[in-house]
């Protein structure tokens, strides 16, 4: 009985270790697909079309005349011309699926519609294409994939004609088809950054409005300097490396180490253990209003120095001279020629 029962058990563990390989393997080949050769949208390759049953974009314009102008623009309307993609969907019909039924009954409900699809199904079908490049592979495992914003919420299906260029009492600069005709948005993008972050994110751009600051909204860098929209394996979906150093020593260099005398904050914790990244009413956006506020919040044992050997007594803080400890300890972000950091 026993070994009988031992079989089946092993039996269909088996199978299902089987069908667990052959569903992730099946899942895996579809995501890491390179971009270029991915055919068709999943919806549109479950329709169990033919290819008769395709007309083309061009099937599409008399009657839908807007989204045809717009797509026209974007990097979507090229795919034809690719040596890769002959022979497979592409155009209108990458995303909606086959298009002769709809257009021979005239009947709207022959054609996938996007109408009543949520943020994550429509995402889906982007990614069915997009997953393969490494920028958006972890989209599903974002902030904004979480709470329900999806790809079309920043991008615009068939490419931007027209949004406002202009928000408020400051001109951000836009780069958009109005300004530049013939041209689609950048990135095919509902509306330029850093405008398109802040119509949901209003709080940030509180913070880059105080006195020391980035200069996001002036235009001289973009909210995607530092983070990627797409997700990735940093908080606050920051781009690259431990604690988002390394997005800002991509400007930063100076502060890029390895130095041989360390600050291990810096190393351990990140930048934004003593900046406020975005901006800050101190200067150097220091979290604190002085400096040695800061320093203080860690080296309390600077203020017991019986305690701390190494901390010479004149740390004492009744003492004006004492207090600026970046006059002395000036490469305070760490240093190859002194322990202390003074030089
Ligand atoms: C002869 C005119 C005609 C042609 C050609 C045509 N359509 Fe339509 N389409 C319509 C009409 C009418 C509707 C229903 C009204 C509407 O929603 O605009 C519609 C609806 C749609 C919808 C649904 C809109 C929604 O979300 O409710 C999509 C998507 C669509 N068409 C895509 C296409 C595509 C892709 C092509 C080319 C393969 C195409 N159409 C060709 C007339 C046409
Ligand atoms: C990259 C995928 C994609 C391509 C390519 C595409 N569409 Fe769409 N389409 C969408 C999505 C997604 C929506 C839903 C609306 C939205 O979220 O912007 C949509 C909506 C529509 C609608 C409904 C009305 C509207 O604008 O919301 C029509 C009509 C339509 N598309 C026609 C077309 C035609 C015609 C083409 C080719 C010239 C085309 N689409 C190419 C993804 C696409
Ligand atoms: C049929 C496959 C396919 C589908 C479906 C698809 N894309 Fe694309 N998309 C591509 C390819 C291929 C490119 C060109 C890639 C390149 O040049 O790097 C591209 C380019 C882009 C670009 C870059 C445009 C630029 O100007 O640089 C954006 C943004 C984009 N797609 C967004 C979307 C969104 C949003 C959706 C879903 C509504 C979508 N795509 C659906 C294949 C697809
Ligand atoms: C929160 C807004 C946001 C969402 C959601 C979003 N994107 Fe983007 N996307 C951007 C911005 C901003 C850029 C331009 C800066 C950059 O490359 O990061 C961009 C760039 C791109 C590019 C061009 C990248 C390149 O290297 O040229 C593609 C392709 C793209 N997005 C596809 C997608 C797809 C597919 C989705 C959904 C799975 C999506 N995006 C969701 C904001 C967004
Ligand atoms: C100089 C780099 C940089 C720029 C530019 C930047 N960010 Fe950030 N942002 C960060 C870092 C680093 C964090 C994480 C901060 C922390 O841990 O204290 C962050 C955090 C955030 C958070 C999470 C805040 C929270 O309290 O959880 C949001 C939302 C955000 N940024 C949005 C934006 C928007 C929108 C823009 C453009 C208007 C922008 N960021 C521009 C570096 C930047
Ligand atoms: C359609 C609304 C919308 C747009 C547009 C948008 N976001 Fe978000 N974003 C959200 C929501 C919702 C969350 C999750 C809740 C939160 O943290 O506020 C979020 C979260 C974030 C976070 C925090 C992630 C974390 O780990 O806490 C960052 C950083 C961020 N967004 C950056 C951006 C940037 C950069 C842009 C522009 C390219 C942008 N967002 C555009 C809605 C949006
Ligand atoms: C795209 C380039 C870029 C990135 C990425 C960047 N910065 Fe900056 N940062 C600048 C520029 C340019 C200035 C000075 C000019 C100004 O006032 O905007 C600046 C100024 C600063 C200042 C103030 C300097 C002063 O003298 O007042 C601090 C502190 C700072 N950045 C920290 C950071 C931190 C922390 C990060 C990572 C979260 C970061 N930066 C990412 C470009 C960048
Ligand atoms: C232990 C706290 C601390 C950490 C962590 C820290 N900083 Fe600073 N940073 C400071 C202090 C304090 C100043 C002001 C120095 C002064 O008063 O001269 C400063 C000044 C700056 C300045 C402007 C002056 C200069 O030296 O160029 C920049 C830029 C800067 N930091 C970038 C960074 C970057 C990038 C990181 C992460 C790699 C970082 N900081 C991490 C404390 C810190
Ligand atoms: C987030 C906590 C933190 C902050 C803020 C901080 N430090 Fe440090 N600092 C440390 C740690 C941890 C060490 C390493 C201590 C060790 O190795 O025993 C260190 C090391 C040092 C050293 C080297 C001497 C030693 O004990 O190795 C000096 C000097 C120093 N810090 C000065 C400062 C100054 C000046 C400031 C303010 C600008 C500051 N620190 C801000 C945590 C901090
Ligand atoms: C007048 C110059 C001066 C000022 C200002 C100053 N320090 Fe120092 N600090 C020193 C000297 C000198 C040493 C001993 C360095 C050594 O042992 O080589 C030292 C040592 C230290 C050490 C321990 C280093 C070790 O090797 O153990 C810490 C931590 C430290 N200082 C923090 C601070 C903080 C925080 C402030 C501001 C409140 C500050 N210092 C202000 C000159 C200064």
């Amino acid at each position: 009985m026993i070994t009988r029962k031992l079989v089946k058990a092993t039996l269909l563990g088996l199978w299902a270790v089987i069908l667990a390989v052959w569903l992730v393997y099946g899942i895996q080949s579809r995501a890491v697909g390179t971009l270029v050769s991915e055919p068709e949208a999943p919806e549109a390759a479950e329709t169990s079309a033919n290819q008769d049953d395709y007309v083309g974009s061009e099937s599409c314009k008399a009657c839908h005349e807007d989204q045809f102008k717009g797509f026209s623009k974007t990097k979507h309307s090229q795919l034809a011309q690719l040596e890769d993609w002959k022979d497979k969907a592409t155009g209108c019909e990458s995303c909606h699926g086959p298009g002769r039924a709809h257009i021979e009954e005239a009947d709207p409900t022959k054609i996938i519609s996007f109408k009543d699809k949520s943020p994550k199904q429509i995402s889906e079908n982007c990614l069915s294409c997009h997953a393969g490049k490494e920028d958006h592979n972890q989209f599903r495992r974002s902030e904004h994939y979480r709470n329900n914003i999806g790809c079309t919420d920043c991008h615009s299906a068939h490419g931007a004609t027209n949004h406002p260029t202009q928000v408020g009492s400051i001109t951000y600069p836009a780069i958009d088809s109005e300004d530049n005709p013939g041209t689609a948005m950048t990135k095919m993008l509902k509306v330029s950054e850093p405008q398109l972050c802040l119509s949901c994110h209003q709080q940030a751009k509180a913070q880059f409005s105080q006195p020391f600051h980035h200069k996001v909204l002036e235009g001289q860098m973009n909210c995607s300097d530092c983070h990627n929209s797409h997700g990735g394996f940093e908080v606050k979906n920051a781009r690259l490396s431990v604690g988002a150093d390394a997005v800002c020593v991509k400007c930063h260099t100076d502060k890029q180490g390895p130095f041989v005398y360390e600050h291990l904050p810096i190393t351990v914790e990140g930048c934004a253990t003593c900046h406020n990244t975005h901006g800050s009413t101190n200067p150097k956006m220091l979290k604190r209003n002085q400096v040695r506020q800061l320093c203080l919040e860690c080296h309390t044992e600077i203020l017991q120095p019986d305690l701390a050997p190494g901390v010479p007594s004149f740390h004492r803080q009744d003492e004006a001279r004492t207090q600026n400890c970046t006059v002395c300890h000036v490469r305070i972000h760490g240093s190859n020629t002194h322990p202390a950091f003074f030089r």
